[in-house]
């Protein structure tokens, strides 16, 4: 196929809140017992973090972590994690089935932060309890002294507030599913008191309003709109949950599923923006898309009730799981003027881009590689580019563009890149890159992932899913002949000369 990419700085979206290359860790399954904490373990650090895995979450360069939860936090007691850890208490969770041994707790998250240079993002259990334990951990967390909680924290070792800034309120509260679920108008009431008083507390922070658990959720348009309208004042995010999965075997639809997540976002903004207008608001609510990823390799995957950390989740990654995941991200990034925070779901062994043996190795998933390459060239400001190619109809979509695509544009390091899907299984594409007002921005070098059968995946013995490095394409005057591989990732980086 043949295809245009045109590019200026004047295509400027916005400038990109690092935030958007969060990510996510649960007490569930073995994301953090046997993920980035097991003490045992040979290359385990005095607070007994594995640091073969801070290496690589260093690598995938995240900013922001979700932390404790997910559907964990909506029956956590975080009082149960803090303090000496000989008195921490065993408790059922009833969100996995599993027991918490709360070995593992807030300080010792926070810790680990510091060690993979990322901030965390707290969410509270707006399920099982409510505003008060909320602004009490806000106190514990971020105030200085001389009151009761900061105090204890002081106690436990710990003389300086964290200074926690993004706090999340509860996690899809409308799911079924969920400890102590609600309907719209009593979450957004609790989340509105909790909110206010979680501000009192340290007037600095920002809140996330739980959007839908997804936009299959019965509810979903009502629900935020409902609940927003209630919190709409006190709040700064609304929150946006969604993985995809091929059980099908549609490679072609699975692919396309980036149609849906726009209009997803699209929807998500028009609520927003709709509550602003009926309350003639002079504030604007951004977007916190603190779940997405593919998952559904692992469904159904057995596991023994009420043990310790057994493997949850375990999705194992394939090729075209990497095509969608960078897919994805790109979708996000289209819509960085509203989308300021977003969370790979999750981070270590559960739906995760890094995959670890209890006592042994670990190795890069699949969807590893496109997160690095956005999270670590993708800065500055995200351009929209025209793209012009051929398109395909599929089961669920028409009209699915084969080619996905952003830019990026760092002025400030004299820094831009541009990154590719092709989706077609069988055509290379041959993409013209046009750059209009981007004067002296010259080819640097031109990644890929490509050649790999869709089912293709990474293990510890072998781990043939990996980028290369290509030879630089052609250049001509203001454009660039870009050759690219049938079904496959690239990312083209250019540097001001
Ligand atoms: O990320 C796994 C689970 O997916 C989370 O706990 C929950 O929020 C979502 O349903």
């Amino acid at each position: 196929m043949k295809a245009k990419i045109t590019l200026a700085k004047e295509f400027k979206i916005a400038d990109i809140d690092r935030r958007i290359y969060g990510s996510f860790i649960e007490h569930l399954g073995r994301a953090v017992y046997g993920g980035i904490y097991e003490p045992n373990h040979p290359t385990a650090d005095e607070n007994g973090f594995r640091t073969d895995v801070i290496e690589l979450v260093k690598e995938l360069n995240v900013p922001v972590v979700r932390y404790p939860g997910g559907n964990f936090v909506s029956g956590y007691n975080w009082e149960d994690g803090v303090g000496p850890v000989e008195k921490r208490p065993k408790r059922l969770d009833l969100a996995w089935g599993t027991t918490e041994p709360n070995t593992f707790g807030t300080n010792e998250f926070m810790k680990w932060c510091k060690k993979v240079n990322a901030e965390c993002m707290m969410a509270v259990n707006l399920g099982t309890r409510g505003a008060d334990e909320a602004r009490n951990l806000v106190e514990y967390m971020n105030h200085k002294g001389n009151s009761a909680w900061a105090d204890l924290r002081k106690s436990h070792g710990y003389s300086e507030p964290w200074g926690v800034k993004l706090w999340c309120l509860g996690n899809e509260m409308d799911g079924a599913w969920q400890m102590c679920a609600k309907t719209a108008v009593d979450y957004g009431r609790l989340a509105n008191e909790a909110s206010k008083m979680m501000k009192w507390t340290d007037g600095s922070i920002e809140t996330v309003l739980c959007g839908s658990s997804s936009r299959n959720s019965p509810t979903f348009g009502e629900w935020e709109a409902q609940s927003l309208e209630i919190a709409y004042d006190s709040i700064d995010y609304v929150s946006l949950h969604q993985y995809y999965e091929n059980r099908a075997g549609d490679t072609p639809s699975f692919l396309a599923k980036t149609l849906e997540l726009e209009e997803f976002i699209y929807s998500v903004i028009c609520v927003c923006d709709y509550i602003k207008a009926k309350k003639r608001s002079k504030k604007t609510v951004n977007l916190s898309f603190d779940e997405w990823n593919v998952w559904y390799h692992s469904d159904n995957a057995p596991y023994e009730r009420w043990s310790y950390s057994p493997p949850r989740l375990e999705d194992i990654y394939n090729f075209e799981d990497a095509l969608l995941t960078g897919s994805m991200l790109i979708t996000l990034l289209r819509h960085c003027d509203r989308i300021k925070i977003a969370c790979l779901a999750q981070l270590v062994n559960v739906i995760a881009p890094i995959f670890t043996k209890n006592g042994g190795g670990v190795f890069k998933q699949t969807i590893f590689y496109p997160f690095e390459h956005l999270s670590n060239y993708g800065r500055g400001a995200a351009l929209n580019p025209i793209i012009n190619c051929p398109k395909y109809d599929c089961k669920q979509f028409c009209d699915v563009p084969y080619l996905e695509s952003i830019a990026t544009l760092d002025e400030e390091n004299g820094e831009m890149a541009v990154f590719i899907v092709n989706k077609s299984q069988d055509d290379f594409a041959d993409i013209e890159i046009k750059l209009l007002d981007l004067k002296g921005y010259e080819r640097d070098e031109f990644i890929s992932m490509d050649g790999f059968s869709k089912d293709e995946v990474n293990g510890f013995e072998l781990s043939p899913v990996a980028p290369h490095k290509n030879v630089l394409p052609p250049k001509e005057d203001g454009k660039i002949s870009l050759h690219v591989k049938p079904f496959s990732w690239n990312v083209l980086r250019l540097k001001k000369k």
